[in-house]
């Protein structure tokens, strides 16, 4: 009885270790970030109100609200949405539905370039999740206050309506492109794909420097449609490479190559990737600090809103090159950064943000070393692609 007993326990004892070894390694990591967001999301969603979603957190550690107006509004019920598709957790979906069709009344707003954060981070992932046809007209009507902003001399759309610029167009407009394109392809109506290409094509013409860094804003003569003026809002001066900005543009033109299959974007994007993973000021970690020429560097604050938005970007943009790997490790890496506790906030702590250390507009003393709710949507989106791209 003993000797079978001891027989049988050392073929148990094989097969366990021959099942391990076979096992492919558990991204500890990944799996502690997913489960910290969806606490993060759950407390935060209990706790704020769909009409005052969270956008950051002020010095005194209050947390600053978002009104319907504010450009980042769309971020924290997109931010549910993603966390529901990573953890299937309901409560999070029930969460997301009440948190975006706050925003309905945003399809009204032709004051700015930013409905593509706002509406299309919501409902657009409301929409892509669910079908429901409610949330696509939301998107469509939207889309059309969008356009409005479109000079056809200038080939942009306007971003801002304040400031003492003629026709500001900021490299973040990028981004509204997205919203642009999906609305051509559901309503088979080019307009909107030719305003977005006209704007892309304008933007690589006048944003960027030799080195592929790029200007925050270019000012337009709308008499000319020429640039006047190329200058900084939010970055360090006029000739220095803000890291959001350059966030913007990796992610623009990648997500403009996927609609396209121009194979000029997809050019601009592996030069603007490049230019970012070659600097010499990127630190060890890669979490940027918030302007690759800020003045303290290395004492300067870090920006993991930028190193978010990146790791998204590159995660796409491996798959559509040759040579992908270098993008997606680089990626990966962030990611793994990002998800260290020195970014990963603790559950139940960072006023149930997701991430610490983002910078929104250090020149006006603003949202300064803070969690911010747009490195959160754009963490977990980059590991819902990573998740899907490992599998
Ligand atoms: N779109 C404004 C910013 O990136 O801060």
């Amino acid at each position: 009885m003993n000797r079978l007993f001891l027989h049988l326990s050392r073929y148990i004892l094989i097969a366990i270790v021959l099942m391990a070894c076979q096992k492919p390694p558990t991204d500890q990591w990944l799996n502690h970030a997913v489960k910290t967001a969806e606490q993060q999301l759950v407390l935060a969603a209990e706790h704020y109100t769909p009409e005052h979603n969270p956008r950051s957190v002020y010095p005194n550690g209050d947390v600053r609200l978002c009104h319907l107006q504010d450009w980042t509004v769309g971020f924290f019920p997109g931010t549910l949405w993603y966390g529901y598709e990573l953890s299937a957790n309901d409560q999070l979906k029930d969460e997301a539905i009440k948190y975006t069709e706050a925003l309905d009344s945003i399809k009204h707003i032709t004051h700015t370039h930013d409905l593509g954060f706002m509406l299309y981070c919501s409902y657009g992932n409301a929409y892509r999740l669910t079908k429901n046809e409610a949330y696509k007209n939301v998107l469509l009507h939207g889309a059309q206050s969008l356009i409005s902003r479109y000079n056809k001399t200038v080939g942009c759309i306007r971003s801002w309506d304040f400031d003492e610029w003629q026709y500001p167009v900021i490299v973040d407009n990028m981004m509204n492109l997205e919203y642009l394109m999906w609305t051509s392809n559901t309503s088979n109506d080019k307009v909107y794909s030719d305003i977005a290409t006209s704007h892309a094509d304008i933007t690589m013409a006048n944003h960027f420097r030799e080195d592929y860094s790029s200007y925050h804003v270019v000012s337009y003569d709308t008499i000319t449609g020429k640039p006047l003026e190329k200058h900084t809002h939010q970055g360090y001066s006029h000739e220095s490479s803000w890291a959001r900005g350059q966030a913007w543009g990796v992610y623009g033109y990648t997500m403009m190559y996927r609609f396209t299959k121009d194979p000029a974007y997809l050019q601009m994007a592996t030069n603007i990737a490049d230019f970012i993973m070659n600097l010499e000021t990127m630190p060890a970690d890669l979490i940027p600090y918030w302007d690759y020429n800020a003045p303290n560097i290395p004492n300067a604050p870090r920006d993991a809103s930028a190193a978010a938005i990146t790791a998204s970007a590159l995660l796409e943009l491996s798959k559509y090159t040759t040579g992908g790997e270098k993008y997606f490790e680089y990626a990966e890496n962030v990611l793994k950064s990002l998800s260290s506790p020195a970014y990963l906030a603790e559950a139940g702590t960072n006023n149930f943000f997701v991430l610490k250390h983002s910078v929104g507009a250090l020149p006006n003393n603003s949202e300064v070393d803070t969690p911010i709710n747009y490195a959160d949507y754009y963490y977990l989106e980059a590991i819902l692609r990573y998740q899907s791209m490992k599998k």
